[in-house]
């Protein structure tokens, strides 16, 4: 939800400033792409260049010197890429925003909440705000206080002890060269500083609101917390509070590789993602499982016997793609933990006055670590006594630095804005983690825990032969066939009903189609009504407890003149069906992991015929850190 770049110093070999900020911000254009620019001060001056719309139209007007000759001589600058708030998405509300003197340049992600009431204070003093951001009125603040003759750091501290709301900024000024300073509330921000080295490259430093940002920069990373305000210049960080004391912050390495967030040979990285499937599968599990012990260890000793013997029951918060694995986990742990589970919507839980019963588990799902509501809803829980827990794929996220026990996703970084090989990692360490806490609880036989953990081990190749083999062909014929349907509904019980409702999201969030997901018990309850000629039901069964029931369902729907794409594993519900995604036989309760490939590539390809943007659909954001 908008990224934020800053950059200063040498940036290596032949690496200008502006393209590297440029570069930034391709990398963080899934967190938003309304618009997007940058400022950079040179010779004392601030030069800004700002696009609506794609960062591709920034590039174009960058191309065409609109920096001016000389932007190749700056010493500082920031960059913005926007997921729109307040004000449309035009060139003027673009980011970054300046003062009326151009003392300052500000650029902003999250939500400054009484910038109306700053607004008509700084109107009243004669003030011409040209933006309908709320972003803006920073920069006059800041502007004035420069103006008054406080250095950037007191005037940027100053002005952010009156903001109410949530904010990563950073600023730069022609009064100070060669400094950033930038602050966080709420929304992430992540630095890193390098000195001279013997490459040639002289002290630099860079800023951005993730890791991915950084990667090419330096694998050493600091995060600022809430609250902290950082001075950055080339080589050196200093962190304080905005009361102005020097607060210490550990930098911490980074496991990614550039490499990892490049689109390499691939037409989108949603593909990339689903393609990369059996090796997330791989790299979240295979160095956990200790098969001959019918068992799971975590990094660290993490989930212990001991720090889960208080567990009586489970609450799963998280939100998007998160929630839907996480509501498989809630069957996973039920079935071999035997420890009940509720799962929430963390931006329903945070208003609803929850109550805790004593020995929750708060585990929150997420692949960015840093979306607003789960936080929030983590927060809560933990202060109704629940004891924090994180499935998460971010490493330094805030998420995993706020909760007590974490499993880490080693999905890799995501870049799609529709999730894919991050939900297939969260399904993967739920089970984990059931698994562990049934053990733990005396709960699962060591043999049963042994049987799943081979036919874990096994998914590998699966999922890799259903990505290689014929399958795909056989989605583009579906999605040629069945693509141009009035809706489409799926279904799903027991633990493919989530699967049913991932299924559905990713077509809508990507194809833009109206698409339902449903528990297949439930559709004679209100969906069945809409079955007709011309809606597309998709059945994912597996064999299992539920598997005839589902059945039942395929004909009611084909009675009523409905056509059936049959998914899953259940050869009797493929020979009904009009049309078959069939995936190989495991246990019912892994089947997701399977089942959700299909449905992945099947909105993939729908969304290429109808020309859609895949990697970046219309109104989406990947990271949501505001409400
Ligand atoms: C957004 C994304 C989804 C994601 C959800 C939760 O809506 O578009 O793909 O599932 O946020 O994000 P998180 O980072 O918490 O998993």
């Amino acid at each position: 939800m908008c990224g934020i770049v800053g950059a200063v110093g040498d940036l290596g070999p032949g690496q200008e400033l502006v393209p590297s900020l440029v570069d930034g911000l391709r990398v963080l254009e899934y967190r938003g792409y309304d618009s997007a620019g940058v400022a950079v001060e040179i010779d004392g001056t601030l030069a800004t260049c700002c696009r609506a719309g794609r960062l591709a139209n920034l590039e174009e007007s960058l191309a065409a010197e609109q920096l001016g000759p000389a932007a190749s001589a700056a010493s500082a600058g920031i960059g913005h890429t926007r997921w729109a708030t307040h004000g449309p998405p035009t060139d003027g509300n673009a980011h970054p925003h300046m003062d009326s003197a151009r003392r300052v340049a500000v650029v902003h992600n999250g939500i400054i909440e009484n910038y109306a009431a700053l607004r008509d204070e700084l109107e009243a003093a004669g003030v011409t705000l040209v933006s309908d951001t709320d972003t803006e009125v920073l920069a006059h603040l800041v502007g004035s206080r420069l103006e008054a003759g406080e250095d950037l750091a007191s005037a940027v501290a100053g002005t952010l002890r009156r903001a109410r709301g949530y904010y990563a900024v950073a600023f730069i000024s022609p009064s100070c060269p060669g400094l950033i300073v930038c602050a966080r509330k709420g929304p992430p921000l992540a630095l890193a500083t390098w000195a001279a080295d013997d490459s040639g490259r002289g002290a630099g430093a860079y800023l951005a609101s993730d890791v991915l940002g950084l990667l090419p920069h330096g694998r050493q990373v600091v995060y600022l917390e809430d609250g902290d305000l950082a001075l950055l210049e080339a080589g050196r960080v200093e962190v304080r509070g905005l009361d102005g004391k020097v607060r210490r912050r550990e930098a911490c390495t980074v496991e990614w590789e550039a490499e990892d967030a490049g689109l390499g040979d691939w037409p989108h990285y949603m593909l990339k993602e689903i393609h990369e499937q059996p090796d997330v599968l791989a790299q979240t599990t295979f160095e956990r499982i200790r098969e001959e012990a019918g068992d799971v260890v975590f990094e660290g000793n993490q989930w212990s016997d001991e720090s889960l013997a208080g567990i009586e029951r489970v609450q799963v918060i998280a939100c998007g793609t998160a929630l839907h694995a996480g509501i498989i986990g809630a069957y996973m742990v039920e079935e071999l933990a035997r420890v009940p589970v509720d799962v929430d919507f963390a931006s329903e839980f945070r208003y609803r006055d929850p109550v805790l019963a004593p020995g929750t588990l708060a585990l929150a799902v997420s692949q960015s670590g840093e979306t607003a509501d789960t936080l929030a809803a983590l927060r809560l829980a933990q202060e109704l006594g629940g004891r924090g827990g994180a499935i998460c794929n971010v490493v330094g996220s805030t998420l995993v630095r706020e909760v007590e026990e974490v499993i880490l996703t080693h999905a890799g970084p995501e870049i799609g804005v529709a999730s894919t090989k991050a939900f297939t990692a969260q399904v993967a360490a739920a089970f984990l983690l059931s698994l562990r806490l049934g053990r733990a609880r005396g709960a699962l036989a060591a043999r049963t825990a042994r049987e799943l953990l081979g036919e874990l081990r096994g998914l590998r190749p699966c999922m890799e032969r259903l990505l290689s083999g014929g399958l795909l062909e056989e989605i583009r014929a579906c999605a040629a066939r069945f693509g141009e349907s009035k809706g489409f509904l799926f279904l799903g019980r027991g633990v493919n009903y989530p699967v049913a409702l991932e299924g559905a999201l990713k077509l809508k969030e990507i194809a833009y189609v109206h698409a339902e997901g449903y528990p297949a018990g439930e559709m004679k309850h209100g969906p069945i009504a809409l079955v007709e000629p011309g809606m597309t039901i998709l059945a994912i069964n597996s064999p299992g407890r539920v598997a005839e029931k589902v059945r039942s369902n395929i004909e009611q729907v084909k009675a009523r003149g409905g056509e059936v794409i049959s998914v899953g594993a259940d050869a009797a519900s493929h020979a009904i069906a009009d049309a078959v995604l069939a995936v190989p036989e495991c246990p019912e309760l892994l089947s997701p992991l399977l089942n959700v490939v299909p449905l992945q590539l099947f909105a993939y390809e729908v969304a290429r015929l109808k020309g859609c943007d895949i990697d970046k659909p219309r109104n989406l954001a990947k990271s949501v850190t505001v409400e």
